[in-house]
């Protein structure tokens, strides 16, 4: 392998400033909804023992083919986090925390992925998680976090696609119904189609293999085998959805990709993104995971939304370009003076709660000058002698060019009521609240 390696490694990148605050402020609107909810945050190692995610699937891509292991060396098996629900739900049992417990994280996600565009070896996810409630009405809550998400960023492309998994009493008639079929149309095909529906014939529906898809298209649907309490939970689902508004599409052939999943499952598409990377989001409800993984029966449901993809999305629904160049500071200080009243100033305008910074190393003022235009501040403030003589400061408007003179004790109300005028049009423009 010839890889540079001071390179970031294949399917990782580097985020860096201005690109990084569109991530803060990803995160930070979904921290601010999540908190509206009840939601805490919960934060897990980046690594667990190999048999938490084992729990997601022996049949799965992700455990099959993608996880990162690795021993320790101590002789532990361990794995990188290919995705979030384990951990939680390892974290429930663990510590037992009174239900209904309601957690969000962020963290990064491994899966040693064929990568292209919106899809990486290390991804980041915003996600939520419920513990202990098995009503209706939470899967409509999470479902709204998430749609509630998309809609403070500006995404109005994102479509919600909705399926049920059915119950531990629809789910076996359905998969020997399914069995069958896909057994009766093997002949045409390999190995590898038998293989699959030996595993787990259910994986097979999310199968992109070209060959499979008419037979894959005319498959028996989970959602005819529903039990009537799966079949009345799924409807007060959808209800719930239309009493919020919240629109969304039945998607029978929606397999997500995890065993763990029963009842209610979802998956936010946006139809900005390429179709096989379209996904912004998913979830859905798994009543039996933290039983399998030894804890008291525990319904449980959440979803993981990937950073990447909904930036992605940001960018094509809206080229993002206006919203990058917005001001990244609100003063530049020129120093013209070079009495360390500069270092006075710009301590005192960060304590007042503005953004600011300055050039050091007592350079020209037109260097200054250069390095303020290059800084994205909204306001240039300069020092210079012959202000600093009637104790004034010179504020120059960056975008327009226009300059003032100001008393200096006036300089951090002044800016404080323009940057507050600046957010105002800027979550206009967004259509949030203000
Ligand atoms: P998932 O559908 O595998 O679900 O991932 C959630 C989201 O993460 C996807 O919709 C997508 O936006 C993003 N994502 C996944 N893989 C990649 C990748 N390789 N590169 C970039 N983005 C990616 C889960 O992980 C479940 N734990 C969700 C869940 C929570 N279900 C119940 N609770």
């Amino acid at each position: 392998m010839s890889e540079d390696v001071y390179r970031a490694p294949k399917g990782t990148h580097d985020v860096l400033p201005p690109e990084s605050d569109r991530w803060m402020d990803a995160v930070t609107t979904f921290a601010s909804r999540a908190r509206r909810y009840g939601y805490g945050l919960v934060i897990t190692p980046i690594y667990e023992h190999v048999e938490v995610f084992q729990r997601v699937g022996a049949s799965t891509d992700v455990v099959r083919k993608e996880m990162y292991e690795f021993e320790d060396k101590g002789g532990r098996r361990l794995a990188l986090r290919p995705e979030g629900t384990a951990p939680a739900v390892r974290a429930y049992v663990q510590h037992r925390p009174t239900p209904p417990w309601k957690v969000w994280y962020l963290a990064p996600h491994f899966r040693y992925e064929a990568t292209q565009a919106g899809r990486y070896r290390q991804h980041w996810q915003l996600g939520a998680e419920v513990l202990g409630v098995d009503d209706p009405d939470a899967d409509v809550e999470v479902i709204d976090l998430a749609h509630g998400f998309y809609r403070d960023l500006g995404l109005s492309k994102v479509r919600l696609l909705l399926n049920s998994m059915g119950d531990a009493t629809s789910r076996p008639a359905y998969l020997d119904a399914l069995r069958k079929y896909l057994l009766d149309h093997a002949a045409p095909f390999g190995p590898e189609f038998r293989e699959r529906v030996d595993q787990n014939p259910l994986r097979l529906l999310d199968s992109k293999e070209e060959a499979w898809q008419d037979v894959i298209e005319r498959a028996p649907q989970l959602t005819e085998y529903l039990s009537d309490e799966a079949a009345a939970h799924f409807e007060r689902v959808q209800q719930g959805l239309d009493s919020l508004g919240i629109a969304h599409e039945l998607a029978p052939r929606l397999v997500r990709g995890f065993d763990y999943y029963t009842s209610t499952t979802f998956e936010f598409a946006s139809d900005a993104l390429d179709a096989a990377q379209n996904a912004v989001g998913g979830g859905g409800r798994y009543d039996q995971l933290a039983e399998d993984m030894g804890g008291p029966p525990t319904p449980g449901i959440g979803f993981g939304i990937g950073i990447e993809r909904v930036l992605l999305a940001l960018d094509e629904e809206r080229g993002d370009v206006a919203e990058a160049a917005a001001p990244r500071l609100d003063a530049y200080i020129i120093d013209g003076v070079g009495d360390g009243s500069a270092t006075v100033l710009v301590a005192e305008l960060r304590a007042d709660g503005l953004r600011a910074d300055r050039a050091y190393g007592g350079r020209s003022w037109k260097a200054q000058m250069t390095m303020a235009d290059r800084s994205g501040a909204r306001f240039a403030v300069i020092l210079g002698r012959r202000e600093a003589e009637h104790d004034a400061v010179a504020v120059k408007d960056l975008q327009s060019g226009e300059q003032r003179e100001l008393p200096r004790r006036e300089l951090a109300g002044w800016l404080q009521a323009q940057v507050e005028d600046e957010h105002g049009t800027q979550q206009q423009r967004r259509g949030a609240p203000t």
